[in-house]
C-alpha cells in the first residue's frame, strides 16, 4: 500500500507564538509517527489572490476551450486543487478572526471550490467529489467558545468542506487541550480511528 498524504494548511498571520501552528505541528507529528506519510505544506501566510473577473471567466470556460492566458490565470488554483485531491488527511490551522476564518483561508476556499473539479451539479443538486478524506480543524480563539453560536468559523468550514465531499471533520479547540497537548491529541486521533473502524 502506498504512503498516505497529509496536507498541512496554515492560515494564522502569526508565525511566532501561533497556537494553531504549534498545535497543528504536534498533531502532524502524532499522525506521521503512527503511519508513514508524505506531508504537503501550504502556508497561506504570504497571501493568496482573490477571485476576479478574469479568474471567473476562465473557470466558467470549458477546460478544452480555455486559451493559454486562461490556463495561466487558473494555474495557482489548479495547484491548490491538486494538493487537496492528493491528500488523504487535511490539517487546517484556523485562528478565529472576527468570528470567522482568516480572509486568506476564505481565499483558499474560493480557489479550491471548483465545479467539475471538487464538486459537480447533478439532477439532485450539487455533489462533492472529494470523497474518503479526513480533515482536522485545529482552531484557536481569544474568547469566543469554539462550537458556540459566535463561532462562525468551524460551522462554515464544516459546511463548505462537506460541500466538496469532505464530511469526516474533527474540530479541535487548541486552547482546551491542557498541558500535555501531544497526549490529548493522541487520544483524539485514537478515538477517531476507533469510530472509523
Ligand atoms: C485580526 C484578529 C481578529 C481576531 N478576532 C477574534 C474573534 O473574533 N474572536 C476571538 O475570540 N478571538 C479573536 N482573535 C484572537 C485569536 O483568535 C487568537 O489570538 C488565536 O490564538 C489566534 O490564533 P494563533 O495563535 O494561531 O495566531 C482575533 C485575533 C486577530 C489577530
Amino acid at each position: 500500500m502506498s504512503a498516505k498524504t497529509l496536507l498541512n494548511v496554515q492560515s494564522s498571520g502569526r508565525v511566532n507564538g501561533s497556537i494553531t501552528r504549534e498545535t497543528s505541528q504536534i498533531l502532524i507529528n502524532r499522525l506521521t509517527g503512527e503511519t508513514e506519510m508524505q506531508v504537503i505544506e501550504r502556508d497561506l501566510n504570504t497571501g493568496l489572490p482573490f477571485v476576479d473577473e478574469q479568474w471567473i471567466g476562465a473557470n466558467f470556460t470549458d477546460p478544452e476551450a480555455r486559451d493559454p492566458h486562461q490556463h495561466e490565470v487558473l494555474a495557482l488554483s489548479d495547484s491548490l486543487v491538486k494538493e487537496v485531491k492528493q491528500a488523504d488527511i487535511l490539517v487546517l490551522g484556523v485562528p478565529v478572526y472576527n468570528f470567522n476564518v482568516p480572509a486568506v483561508l476564505k481565499a483558499w476556499i474560493d480557489m479550491i471550490c471548483r465545479a467539475r473539479e471538487t464538486f459537480r451539479y447533478t439532477e439532485n443538486g450539487p455533489e462533492g467529489l472529494l470523497k474518503g478524506k479526513k480533515a482536522y480543524l485545529v482552531m484557536a480563539s481569544g474568547g469566543v467558545p469554539i462550537g458556540s453560536e459566535w463561532d462562525h468559523a468551524s460551522r462554515y468550514l464544516k459546511q463548505v468542506l462537506g460541500f466538496i465531499g469532505i464530511t469526516d471533520v474533527t474540530v479541535i479547540d487548541a486552547t482546551q487541550l491542557g498541558d500535555d497537548k501531544s497526549e490529548a491529541l493522541a487520544r483524539i486521533i485514537s478515538k477517531q480511528s476507533t469510530q472509523a473502524a
